[in-house]
């Protein structure tokens, strides 16, 4: 365990986190300390559960710290009709035996970026409310995190849950605001580049057909967003979360990335949740994030492959 790189995700399971969970629980040269869950695809209660159930379901025995179960000023509308009411595609699934931890996901983070004060890999795949937290308890954070990975934004206002917004972003924005105002360094995997990095449908059913209990259960929790996905943007499917995954374990993989700064919008009806970026820089402000802007999309595909037992 040395060696491998101390790695803490923050997650909205979620059927595109599960996937990006599934390429985590995949990674040798990662030790993956925890799961921090927030609401956001679903309610706290269901991602918890889910989240559980994922790593029973894949035989990896991670502590799971429930999060905040609300965005931090105003309440936000979930996701369900992407992921299902339950998060995991309404398969009414046997609930985990595993147990939740007691501590909140915040002080988890608190405590794991002193343990692992450096090196810490953070990986966000949803709202930014546990981080948002984290950060006001104690403003030092960002100094003891060896990697920031956010999932989230639209940098050309793009958005998927409003003309400019991204969920992730849009469903916290105060939060999303304070993570992006006081960490200087985030890589971010955004909505416009998840679109570029789609796969085929009929391609990924292949890989669900492996026959591996975590590929069934997949094949099962992804299938209502699937049909949805299918019907909304055609052939190919995109899955955001496994997107900024793989940008995280393999940071090599990443082909072309920009660095500038982005302000979050917390007001106005349709610029809430915007992620505005300082393309002309403008504003004099530090560059705070490394925007990805391409990846490797054929080792995009082998490390789902990878994820779902699918390769021989
Ligand atoms: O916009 C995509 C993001 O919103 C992903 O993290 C997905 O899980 C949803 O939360």
């Amino acid at each position: 365990m040395n060696d491998s790189i101390p790695l803490l995700i923050d997650t909205d399971p979620g059927v595109d986190d599960a996937l990006a969970l599934l390429m985590a629980f995949n990674s040798p040269r990662h030790h993956l300390l925890g799961l921090c869950i927030t609401a956001g695809n679903v309610g706290l209660d269901h991602t918890v559960a889910n989240a559980l159930k994922l790593s029973e379901v894949a035989g990896i025995k991670v502590p799971v710290y429930p999060g905040c179960e609300r965005p931090l000023v105003f309440a936000a509308e979930d996701a369900s009709y992407v992921h299902g009411r339950d998060g995991f595609g309404d398969i009414d699934y046997e609930p985990a035996h595993f147990q939740a931890e007691l501590e909140h996901a915040a002080l988890a983070i608190l405590r794991e970026s002193h343990t692992h004060a450096g090196k810490l890999l953070l990986v966000t795949l949803g709202p930014l409310t546990n981080l948002a937290l984290a950060v006001r308890l104690d403003p030092t954070l960002p100094s003891r995190i060896g990697r920031l990975v956010v999932m989230g934004g639209a940098v050309t206002g793009k958005g998927n849950t409003s003309i400019a917004a991204e969920f992730n972003i849009a469903f916290d924005p105060e939060a999303a605001a304070i993570v992006f105002e006081s960490f200087p360094d985030i890589i971010l995997v955004d909505w416009e580049a998840v679109l570029r990095h789609g796969f085929r449908h009929s391609t990924f059913e292949g890989w669900l057909a492996g026959g591996s209990p975590r590929a069934d259960f997949y094949e099962r929790i992804s299938r209502k967003t699937r049909l949805w996905a299918e019907g909304k943007r055609g052939d190919h499917w995109h899955s955001a979360d496994a997107l900024a995954m793989m940008a995280a374990l393999h940071p090599e993989y990443i082909i072309e990335k920009q660095r500038y700064f982005i302000h979050v919008e917390t007001a106005g009806n349709q610029s809430r949740g915007a992620t505005m970026v300082d393309w002309l820089e403008r504003s004099g402000r530090p560059a705070q994030t490394e925007i990805v802007l391409k990846l490797d999309q054929a080792r995009f595909e082998t490390m789902i492959q990878d994820a779902l037992g699918a390769r021989a």
